[in-house]
């Protein structure tokens, strides 16, 4: 009799842990979803660091700064300052490259040197759209 009880006790035992793994996995999964959701935004945040980040080596690599000035290195002549705030991404874009859309904007000579600009590799170009549209 005895030992029926401690045997029926220890299966009770069993069941109880079996029970609080299973709760305890279910909370765990249900942190994991929720702490994944909220997370996006500083995940994006650090996407988006990395792009300007490239961005701007491909702006030194590019030579923009020959004719460009950001922050007062460069060419004075055509600061870049604030061009976040003035150009849409897609017209920065423009101009970097001397796209038709504005090509008539700027002289001859400078159309010639940003059509090369166009032949960067697309995410190149990404990047230095969005660095430069960061500059507020
Ligand atoms: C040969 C000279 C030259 C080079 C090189 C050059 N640009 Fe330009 N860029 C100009 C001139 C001139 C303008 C028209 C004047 C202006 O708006 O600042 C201009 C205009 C722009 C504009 C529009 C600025 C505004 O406020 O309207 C952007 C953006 C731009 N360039 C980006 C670039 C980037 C990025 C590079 C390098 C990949 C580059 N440029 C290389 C001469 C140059």
């Amino acid at each position: 009799m005895r030992e029926a009880l401690a045997r029926l006790l220890a299966l009770a035992t069993g069941l109880v842990v079996l029970a609080a793994a299973i709760v305890f996995a279910w909370f765990q999964n249900a942190g994991t979803a929720t702490a994944v959701a909220a997370e996006p935004p500083p995940v994006a945040a650090d996407a988006d660091v990395a792009r300007i980040e490239r961005g701007r080596a491909v702006y030194a690599d590019a030579g923009c700064a020959g004719c460009h000035a950001i922050d007062g290195q460069g060419n004075p002549r055509n600061p870049l300052d604030g061009v976040g705030s003035s150009l849409s991404p897609e017209e920065i874009r423009h101009y970097t490259t001397a796209d038709p859309a504005v090509a008539d904007d700027l002289a001859p000579r400078v159309v010639a040197a940003k059509k090369e600009f166009a032949k960067l590799p697309a995410e190149d170009l990404d990047a230095l759209v969005a660095y430069l549209s960061s500059l507020k």
